[in-house]
């Protein structure tokens, strides 16, 4: 009899303990799961700082874009992701548009990264940039011929038989239409686009280091590609074949005298279910501190978005040049156009 008028109390002690340490609200635990489609080692790094900084364990879940998508839909609202992490506006906007994102809070976030460099309500922020510009070969392009060029010129009969770009699945090639869909209105681009397809040298084929490859070994006179992939292959990471190539070409930055050359961000939202999204948005804010711009321009050659860090040398010595300051969520806008438009000028 005396156990039954003790065990109630207890239980009921108990059951307020248990609430009390399964509840989100009071308790947030000291991790944070991260998704992500960056397959860059240096990130490694990144995470483990992360930690050392903050005591909060870093949890990755890696895939492309579309395998981190099915995940999501399946795991719904009980999805244990907090932070999606990626390259390219368009492919954040993509996660944006399916539902998958939730506004950021954090004010220190929104001081350090321009409006042009966020999503729409802030979904989601870009936490490094990089140009997409025309790498040449000296020996086949005089350079007074290319300094002033501009994306627009890249459609002209004086290029004919003589680009190469990757295919228009490639998302980073979608994002420069849209950008040019945004500042010339869909049939201009068209018209641009037709022309810039009759000028392949070949059918695009291969990544963008398979493009600046094609112009040093003097198949194409001009590349459209990504600025951290130069400093990759001269920084001898990607071997002496390419170190070589990348000493053989030069880069030209387009639109200096409009609008600037387009940039595109890799970036990163809190995920709409997020069960730690305090630390998720601490997770941001670390990567927007000194110490990771740092880390990130030195590692993935990056520009970087805090104003006070410095490119790597490799690329602060290809010089200053104005920036495109176009919304990078008008990529995310435009992609359904890009794609469409690409398509109707056969740009495989
Ligand atoms: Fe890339």
């Amino acid at each position: 009899m005396k156990i039954n008028k003790f065990l109630l109390p207890a239980l009921l002690v108990l059951s307020i303990i248990l609430v009390y340490f399964n509840s989100d609200d009071i308790v947030e635990s000291k991790e944070v799961n991260i998704y992500t489609s960056r397959h860059y080692d240096a990130d490694d790094l990144l995470y483990e700082q992360f930690t050392k900084k903050t005591g909060i364990k870093v949890n990755i879940i890696s895939g492309k874009g579309s395998a981190l998508i099915e995940r999501l839909k399946a795991e719904g609202a009980n999805s244990p992701g907090d932070v999606f992490f990626t390259v390219d506006a368009g492919n954040l906007a993509n996660f944006q548009k399916q539902g998958y994102l939730q506004p950021i809070q954090s004010e220190a976030i929104k001081q350090v990264v321009p409006v042009e460099l966020r999503g729409e309500n802030d979904e989601w922020v870009a936490v490094a940039k990089r140009a997409r510009v025309i790498f040449y070969n000296p020996e086949l392009v005089n350079e007074n011929e290319i300094k002033n060029i501009n994306y627009e010129d890249l459609s002209k009969d004086t290029w004919k038989g003589k680009i190469v770009i990757r295919s228009s699945s490639n998302m980073y090639n979608q994002s420069l239409v849209s950008s040019l869909i945004s500042n010339l209105g869909i049939e201009k681009t068209e018209e641009w686009a037709k022309g810039l397809v009759s000028n392949f040298y070949r059918k695009p084929q291969g990544n963008d280091r398979s493009q600046i490859m094609a112009v040093a070994n003097k198949k194409a006179s001009i590349a459209i590609a990504n600025t951290y992939y130069i400093g990759i292959m001269l920084s001898g990471k990607g071997g002496q074949d390419q170190l070589n190539a990348a000493n053989k070409v030069k880069i030209a930055f387009p639109n200096q005298g409009n609008r600037g050359t387009h940039i595109n961000i890799s970036g990163g939202g809190v995920l709409k279910y997020s069960p730690n999204r305090e630390n998720a948005e601490k997770f941001l804010e670390f990567l927007l501190s000194q110490e990771a711009q740092n880390h990130i321009v030195n590692n993935t050659f990056e520009y970087p978005v805090l104003s006070t860090v410095r490119p790597h040398p490799l690329i602060e010595n290809f010089g200053e040049f104005k920036m495109d300051k176009t919304s990078v969520a008008d990529f995310g806008k435009y992609n359904p156009d890009a794609v469409k438009l690409m398509d109707r000028v056969n740009w495989q």
